[in-house]
């Protein structure tokens, strides 16, 4: 695969083309760089010395070797570019992405270094932009203006052909994993997604789309009454498609209208985040939050499909990213073997978001969670498996507030601490696991110590539901093999830090 990346200076080409380099695990090109090595000059030199049009000469040459060459590679342009015809007629018949910043912005990023088309006049950038844009608009576009980095990264990816299929062989629940696949949700179909998403990927979308807010906030009966009410007034029948597209909030969100409306309608899932693909759409649990307990009005419902786009875990921000990782990385704890040898292997790869492996990241964790719900669907028992971390990573979050899945990183750690004192686990593999752990999850949580009381209060009003103060909590001895304990909450407390 080749992709060339255009834009004016400063519009983050070569930042953007070494990230995908990273994410495809192709070889990067920056044409300014290659052509100032090859002539032991700066860009600024070559155009003191030799006149731009020897540079635009020696661009031209290098550009039609690149499109020769069958090898992959991801090219930072240099911003003039486009400037020649016979150029733009080459870069036309390949994959090429111009990135657009506003130039007010590109004004505040460049800087007169190395920049001859300057001349130390920092607003001729106007003048440069405006000789430009109708030339840089010939090609497919992607706004980057407000985006980060790995947002850019996201929605390039998505505009350029990158395939990759793999299919979960599953008779229980219908998932597919799809790159690039949020192209092609249904036109028919009714999109329920959150506002970031929407602000991200809203122009792969149908206009049937109704968006909602971000985070826990949608999992609300007030919000359900809205969605209800809007597929009443579009008189949207049983068979009609509803889609859920956000992250696991969304999902959940979307499968319990989905199974409520009209005593259950056609709905299917494209999670976003990467603990929605993994967790959150798996399994066939949606709810809503009610008063101040979590996912205690839902259903347990299969959705239609489960179609998964791992492209779009790259614009997750550090912290929703890592929580991702955390909850694979506890998968691979219950089921050991290869996958957790896989983890261990590639713990850096997953961390640079290399696509590749991410993929088969998702989809070992996603045959993990169906295994065992599989085996338990109506949550008796073995399901319990999947609470490892859970039972004080929870109370670690009513408490601190701390993301989800970076309390259950905490909760995590606790646990695993709580099974050496009891001797479960021996001291190799607990140094084994908490050395990745300790990659995964920021030291300033880990070593969070929490008011034991706070805790406590937690699992006693949580317990209360139950009438015990008896939690079964699953502990590891090794990875591959859980033991549920069934122990006092206060003693469990009691013996941590
Ligand atoms: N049903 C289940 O079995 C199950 C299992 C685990 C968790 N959950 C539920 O999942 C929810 C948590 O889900 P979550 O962690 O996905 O959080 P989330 O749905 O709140 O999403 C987190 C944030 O990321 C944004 N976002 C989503 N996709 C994005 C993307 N591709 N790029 C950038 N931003 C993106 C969202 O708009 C939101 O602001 C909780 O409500 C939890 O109860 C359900």
């Amino acid at each position: 695969m080749k992709i060339f990346l255009v834009g004016m200076m400063g519009s983050g080409k070569s930042t953007l083309a070494k990230m995908i380099s990273k994410v495809l695990s192709i070889p990067y090109l920056d044409m300014d760089e290659e052509i100032e090595a090859r002539e032991n000059k700066t860009i600024k030199e070559i155009f003191e010395k030799n006149g731009e049009s020897y540079f635009r000469d020696l661009e031209s040459s290098l550009l039609k070797s690149l499109v020769k060459q069958p090898d992959s590679v991801v090219v930072a342009t240099g911003g003039g570019i486009v400037l020649r015809p016979d150029n733009r007629e080459l870069l036309k018949k390949e994959t090429t992405i111009y990135l657009k910043v506003s130039p007010q912005e590109l004004k505040k990023r460049v800087s007169t270094d190395n920049r001859p088309l300057l001349s130390n006049n920092i607003d001729n950038i106007f003048t440069i932009y405006d000789e430009r844009i109708n030339l840089y608009e010939l090609f497919e576009s992607v706004d980057i203006t407000y985006l980060n980095e790995w947002e850019a990264v996201a929605i390039i990816l998505q505009k350029v052909d990158y395939k990759k299929n793999l299919c979960i062989d599953s008779s229980f629940q219908k998932i597919h994993i799809e790159a690039g696949s949020l192209k092609n949700i249904p036109k028919n179909a009714i999109v329920f997604t959150s506002e970031k998403v929407d602000s991200l990927y809203g122009e792969f979308f149908t206009n049937k789309k109704l968006v909602f807010p971000n985070g826990e906030e949608v999992k609300d009966i007030v919000y359900v009454t809205k969605a209800w009410e809007y597929l009443l007034e579009n008189n949207v029948t049983r068979k009609d498609l509803l889609c859920g597209v956000g992250g696991g909030t969304i999902t959940d969100f979307t499968g319990f209208v989905g199974s409520t409306y009209k005593r259950g309608m056609n709905f299917i899932f494209y999670p976003t985040t990467l603990l929605g693909q993994i967790d959150a759409a798996i399994g066939g649990k949606n709810g809503i939050d009610f008063k101040k307990y979590k996912n205690v009005i839902g259903t347990i419902n299969l959705p239609n499909e489960v179609i998964i786009d791992p492209i779009t875990t790259l614009s997750l921000d550090d912290i929703r990213f890592r929580e991702g990782l955390i909850e694979g990385f506890k998968i691979s704890l219950i089921s050991g073997g290869e996958f957790y040898t896989f983890f261990k292997d590639h713990l850096y790869d997953l961390l640079n978001r290399n696509l590749d492996t991410l993929t088969w990241f998702i989809k070992r964790s996603v045959e993990e969670k169906l295994r065992i719900v599989q085996q338990d669907f109506k949550d008796t028992g073995l399901r319990s498996y999947l609470n490892l971390g859970h039972s004080l990573g929870h109370a670690f979050e009513a408490v601190t507030g701390i993301a989800h899945g970076l309390s259950v990183g905490w909760g995590l750690y606790q646990e695993l601490m709580y099974s050496k004192n009891k001797k479960h686990i021996d001291d190799r593999t607990l140094y084994d696991i908490i050395s990745i752990l300790d990659v995964l999850l920021p030291s300033s949580i880990k070593n969070i110590k929490v008011e034991k009381n706070a805790l406590m209060n937690y699992l006693s009003n949580d317990k209360k539901m139950e009438g015990s103060n008896i939690i079964k909590l699953p502990l590891l001895k090794e990875p591959g093999e859980v033991i549920i304990k069934e122990i006092d909450y206060h003693e469990l407390v009691n013996t941590l830090f």
